[in-house]
């Protein structure tokens, strides 16, 4: 048995790195629409100003994806392009946007995926305090509300956060992206608390907006943690690995501090412990608001550390040998994540499970052929697939699979410089080009993966 008859074959992209039309049609500005102005933030200087262009070409976008057999595709709404001040009157113009997509992609038989904030936030509630503010909890709940009303009529799948270790980490603990602060720990904290009672508010919205049954999930990410061998003990040291607390300094990309809450109803008593000088009120109020049911699990795995069992029966991260593989952005690929993540994760939430990114960058460019060839891409693909089949087969919960990213776009702090599509962009012509990849995981999803090892 490997992947259910139903399984949601997808790719997956987010606004700000495909839309452009940054100041079109009534779109108010987000953070990244200003850091990106900001000199040296973005490498050579690139905005998402014009990205894929997608904004004006999703029609072309919605036919590659039905061409490429795509069952469903996960997307995120520009929250300042719905609401330009991120609260109060909506734009009319940008929810015509997104209405055009739904339609289009149902019209071309493809599920729709919401995701509610994927790091837009609103440069008008920033200026407000943004997360810091606890405002914010009713801010994104009505933001959700608005959502709800106008699109559960044809979608029913939403998640509310995508990677809250990555805008809460990279934008406030190390600053690398939007808004680019290294705030005082006690500051991201509070942050990652209000963040996780926005998503309850969300979750509450979303279902009391809706027309009809959805589903809500949110859409975390980590690095995962796998045996080093199969040996029990090993596999037991990835398990305590992966859900342990990371160091202050690196506190955000941790799986339990934002998981367990979410879907446990308690923050880890290892976090609350190793973090306590730095927490914030946290009542018996705010964790019930945080564990609002949800009915599926997202989580982005890109890769992994290998985790083996020391002497003195504590885990301990395995070095890499020189020469690992990796991907063009350096991440190392590590296929085993895709099994042992699945499964771990599954063990201890028990929720319907959806990875809702993976993928890499490779320096892809177009060859004398006129062609896009990525061998390794095909290859990275396969090895990491053929890992999520086995979890499948396994009998862990797997609903779908979203590829990042469906074409090559901008890459946050990295600008252009990092090619995760499937689907080549000129960047000077916005041409779009297939790339071998795209053809194979059209037959991936044509065989339903029966043709992965
Ligand atoms: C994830 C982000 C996504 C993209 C990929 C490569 O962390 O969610 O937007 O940048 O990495």
């Amino acid at each position: 048995m490997g992947f259910r008859k139903d399984f949601a074959w997808g790719a997956a992209t987010s606004a700000y790195q495909i839309e452009g039309a940054a100041g079109e049609d009534g779109k108010g500005m987000h953070i990244w629409d200003v850091y990106t102005k900001e000199p040296g933030k973005v490498y050579e200087g690139h905005t998402g100003d014009v990205a894929c262009d997608h904004y004006h070409r999703f029609r072309e976008d919605v036919a590659i994806m039905k061409e490429m057999g795509l069952k469903a595709y996960r997307f995120s709404i520009d929250w300042s392009r719905v609401l330009p001040e991120g609260k109060g009157k909506p734009n009319e113009a940008g929810l015509a946007f997104y209405d055009h997509l739904v339609d289009a992609l149902l019209e071309a038989g493809i599920e729709p995926y919401i995701t509610l904030y994927h790091w837009e936030l609103p440069y008008a509630l920033y200026l407000k305090g943004g997360w810091m503010n606890e405002k914010i909890v009713e801010w994104f709940g009505a933001y959700a509300a608005l959502v709800s009303e106008r699109f559960s009529d044809r979608v029913t799948h939403f998640f509310t956060l995508n990677e809250p270790q990555c805008f809460v980490g990279l934008g406030f603990l190390n600053g690398e992206h939007a808004p680019g602060l290294k705030a005082p720990l006690r500051d991201t904290f509070q942050m990652a608390h209000n963040v996780l009672k926005a998503h309850g508010r969300a979750v509450q919205m979303l279902r009391l907006y809706a027309r009809k049954p959805i589903e809500v999930g949110f859409a975390p990410t980590c690095t995962m943690c796998y045996p080093a061998t199969d040996d029990p003990k090993d596999v037991e040291a990835a398990r305590q690995q992966l859900f342990s607390m990371e160091d202050l300094g690196n506190w955000t990309w941790n799986v339990a501090w934002w998981s367990d809450p979410v879907l446990l109803g308690h923050y880890p008593e290892e976090g609350l412990q190793k973090y306590e000088a730095y927490l914030p009120k946290i009542t018996d109020e705010d964790m019930k608001l945080i564990s609002e049911p949800i009915d599926i699990y997202g989580q982005n795995i890109y890769n992994g550390k290998a985790v083996r069992m020391g002497e003195d029966g504590r885990p301990l991260v395995v070095g890499r040998y020189a020469g690992f593989p990796k991907t063009a952005i350096q991440w190392p690929v590590t296929p085993q994540c895709l099994y042992w993540g699945p499964k771990f994760l599954y063990e201890r939430y028990g929720k319907p499970l959806y990875i809702t990114e993976n993928g890499m960058s490779a320096h892809d460019s177009v060859s004398l052929d006129g062609k896009v060839h990525d061998p390794s891409r095909i290859d990275f693909l396969a090895r990491y697939l053929g890992e999520l089949k086995r979890a499948a087969a396994d009998g862990v919960d797997v609903r779908g699979y979203f590829q990042w990213s469906l074409m090559d776009n901008f890459e946050w702090a990295c600008g252009y410089s990092e090619r995760f599509g499937l689907v080549f962009v000129d960047f000077n012509t916005q041409e779009r080009i297939w790339k071998d990849s795209a053809y194979w995981y059209r037959e991936v999803i044509r065989q339903n993966g029966e043709n992965l090892a």
